[in-house]
C-alpha cells in the first residue's frame, strides 16, 4: 500500500519536470491527482498515461480563477482535497532591476508567487472542512540565498518561503501543514533555459547532458538533481510520515548550499597534516 492511498491531490506545472515527476509519484503512492498546466498536449498525454487516478486541466496559475477551478474540479471529481503542490514556474524576467519594467516584474511575480497564494487560498476551505491537509510549495535555494538566480526570481522564491512559513502558522490549528521544497539544480527544461530560448527536445537533451557533466565536479553529491529527487521529498511532505512537520523549507540540492565539495577545498585543509607545535615566542 502506498503512503497516499486514497488521497486527492492537485499538482500545478504538472506537464513537465518536477511537477510531472511529482504527479507520477503521487499516483504511484495511491493518490488521485489533477494535473494542472498550460501545456495542454503534454499534460493531457501524461494524465492519460497515468490511468483513471489522474486527470488534466488547463490552468494558468497567474489567474486566480484558473487555480480555483482546478482545485474545484479535483474536489468535485474525487470528493475532497488532501494535497496541493503549488509548483508551476518559469524563469521570468532576468537582468538588472533598473532595466526591469513594471509589467515584467508583475508577470514574473504572478506566475511564481501569486500562484502560490491562490493555491493556498482555494485549497484552505476544502482542507478545513476535511480537518486536514498538506500544502507543498516549490520554492528554490534561490528562496534562501541571493546570487544563485536572477533578481525577480530570487524575490519571488523568497516570497514563497515567506508565505509558506506565515500560512503554516495560520493553518496549523486546522491540521493543515504547509511546507516548501527548495530544489538546487534539477535537470529540467527550466534549468536548461528552454523557457527563455524556445529550444527543441534535441537541444534540451544536449544542454542537460552538458549540465549533468558539469555538476559531477561542482556538487558535493556529485551529480545534477533529477525531478524524481524532488518528487520524493514532495511525496514525503504530502504524506502522514511528515505529520509533525510544518513551516519548513526542505532543501534538496545535493549539498550545493552547504559549501564547496571536499575535493575542491584548499589543499591545505583537505590534506591530512600533522599538527605543528610552536614554542611561545617563536612565531615569525
Ligand atoms: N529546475 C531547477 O533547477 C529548479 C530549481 C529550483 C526550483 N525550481 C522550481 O521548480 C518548479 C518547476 O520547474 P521545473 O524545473 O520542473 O521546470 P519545467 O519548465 O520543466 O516545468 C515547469 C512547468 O510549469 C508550467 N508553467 C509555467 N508557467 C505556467 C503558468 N503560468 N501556469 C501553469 N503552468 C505553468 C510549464 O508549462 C511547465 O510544465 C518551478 O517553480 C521552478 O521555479 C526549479
Amino acid at each position: 500500500m502506498g503512503t497516499l492511498e486514497g488521497r486527492v491531490g492537485v499538482v500545478t506545472g504538472a506537464a513537465s519536470g518536477i511537477g510531472a515527476a511529482t504527479a507520477r509519484r503521487l499516483v504511484a503512492e495511491g493518490a488521485r491527482v489533477l494535473l494542472a498546466d498550460i501545456q495542454d498536449d503534454v499534460g493531457g498525454a501524461l494524465a492519460e498515461s497515468l490511468g483513471p487516478n489522474a486527470a488534466y486541466r488547463h490552468c494558468n496559475v497567474a489567474k486566480e480563477s484558473d487555480v480555483a477551478a482546478a482545485i474545484g474540479e479535483a474536489a468535485e471529481r474525487w470528493g475532497t482535497l488532501d494535497v496541493i503542490h503549488n509548483n508551476a514556474g518559469f524563469v521570468g524576467v532576468t537582468g538588472p532591476l533598473e532595466e526591469t519594467t513594471d509589467d515584467e516584474w508583475n508577470q514574473t511575480l504572478a506566475v511564481l508567487l501569486s500562484s502560490v497564494f491562490y493555491g493556498i487560498k482555494h485549497a484552505t476551505p476544502i482542507m478545513k472542512a476535511a480537518g486536514a491537509g498538506s500544502i507543498v510549495n516549490t520554492a528554490s535555494v534561490c528562496g534562501l540565498y541571493a546570487g544563485i538566480g536572477s533578481h525577480v526570481y530570487t524575490v519571488a522564491k523568497h516570497g514563497v518561503v515567506g508565505i509558506t512559513r506565515s500560512s503554516a502558522l495560520e493553518l496549523a490549528e486546522h491540521n493543515i501543514r504547509v511546507n516548501a521544497v527548495c530544489p538546487g539544480y534539477i535537470a529540467t527544461g527550466l534549468a536548461a533555459g528552454r523557457a527563455v530560448s524556445e529550444i527543441d527536445e534535441e537541444e534540451l537533451q544536449r544542454r542537460l547532458a552538458r549540465a549533468r557533466g558539469a555538476m559531477e565536479t561542482s556538487q558535493p553529491l556529485a551529480r545534477m538533481g533529477e525531478p524524481d529527487d524532488i518528487a520524493a521529498a514532495v511525496a514525503w511532505l504530502a504524506s502522514d510520515d511528515s505529520a509533525w512537520v510544518t513551516g519548513t523549507t526542505q532543501i534538496v540540492d545535493g549539498g550545493l548550499t552547504v559549501g564547496k565539495p571536499w575535493r575542491k577545498q584548499a589543499a591545505g585543509f583537505a590534506e591530512k597534516r600533522p599538527i605543528r607545535m610552536y614554542a611561545p615566542g617563536t612565531y615569525s
